[in-house]
C-alpha cells in the first residue's frame, strides 16, 4: 500500500519525507491556504522536489476550458505532479484529456461509487473517495472503498487506483489495506499515530533497563 501524506505542510512534509515511508502527497485548495503560502505554483515546485512520488495539485477553475489550461500548467512544474480535478462532467472531461496526454490525473471529491466508475472511465491515474466526509454525515467511508475496489477488480482494463481520502485515524489505514486499496492519504498526525503502540515503548524501556544491567556496549566501529 501506498502512503502519502495529505498537508501542504513542507516542514511536516520534509520530517516525513526522510522516515523514507513517503510515496506521495496530496494538497488541496483548504490545505494550500492553512499552509499560509502565498505563491501556489512555487510551493508546488518545491513540495515536487522534496518527494519523488506522485504530488496532487488541485485545479481552482470549475468550468472546462480554464480548467484544462491550470491543469496543463500544473502538469508543466514537475513530472511527479498529478493534476487534481473535482469529480464533475467538466473534471471528468478534463480527466480524460489529460490522461490521454499522459499527464497523471486525480479525481477528487468522490462519494460513490458510480462516480468512480466514471473516474476509471476518464482515464483517471487515481480516484479519491473521501471517507472521513462521509462518516461525518452517518455513511460508511470504508463500505464506499470495498465497493470501488470489488468494481475495479472486475475490471483489469480500469487502471485507476484507489487512493482513500479524507483519513481520520490509524484504523481507516488498516481497514483501507485490508480491501486492497492502492493508496492512502495520511495527515501527518496519523501518520505519526501509527508508529505508536503503548506495548512498544514498554517493551524497549524493559530491554534497555535489561540491557544496562549486562554492563556490556555493542561497538560501533
Ligand atoms: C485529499 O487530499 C483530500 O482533499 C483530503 O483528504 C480531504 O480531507 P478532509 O475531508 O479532512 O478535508
Amino acid at each position: 500500500m501506498k502512503f502519502f501524506v495529505d498537508t501542504a505542510d513542507l516542514k511536516d512534509i520534509k520530517d516525513l519525507a526522510e522516515t523514507g515511508l513517503l510515496d506521495g502527497v496530496t494538497t488541496n485548495p483548504s490545505l494550500v491556504a492553512k499552509s499560509g503560502h502565498t505563491n501556489f505554483i512555487e510551493l508546488v515546485r518545491e513540495i515536487a522536489s522534496i518527494v519523488p512520488g506522485p504530488v496532487s495539485a488541485e485545479v481552482a477553475a470549475l468550468d472546462y476550458e480554464t480548467m484544462l489550461a491550470e491543469g496543463k500548467y500544473l502538469a508543466k512544474i514537475a513530472k511527479n505532479i498529478a493534476v487534481k480535478v473535482p469529480l464533475t462532467p467538466a473534471g471528468l472531461k478534463v480527466c480524460k484529456q489529460l490522461s490521454g496526454q499522459g499527464t497523471m490525473v486525480n479525481v477528487t471529491l468522490c462519494f460513490s461509487a458510480a462516480q468512480a466508475i466514471l473516474a476509471a472511465k476518464a482515464g483517471a491515474t487515481f480516484v479519491s473517495p473521501f471517507v472521513g466526509r462521509l462518516d461525518d454525515v452517518g455513511q460508511r467511508g470504508m463500505q464506499l472503498i470495498e465497493d470501488i475496489c470489488t468494481i475495479y477488480n472486475h475490471y483489469p482494463n480500469f487502471k485507476t487506483e484507489v487512493l482513500v481520502a479524507s483519513v481520520r485515524n490509524p484504523m481507516h489505514v488498516v481497514t483501507a489495506a485490508k480491501l486492497g486499496a492502492h493508496v492512502a492519504t495520511i495527515p501527518p498526525n496519523v501518520i505519526r499515530q501509527l508508529f505508536n503502540h503503548p506495548l512498544t515503548d514498554k517493551g524497549v524501556t524493559q530491554f534497555v533497563a535489561d540491557w544496562a544491567k549486562t554492563g556490556q556496549k555493542i561497538p560501533t566501529a
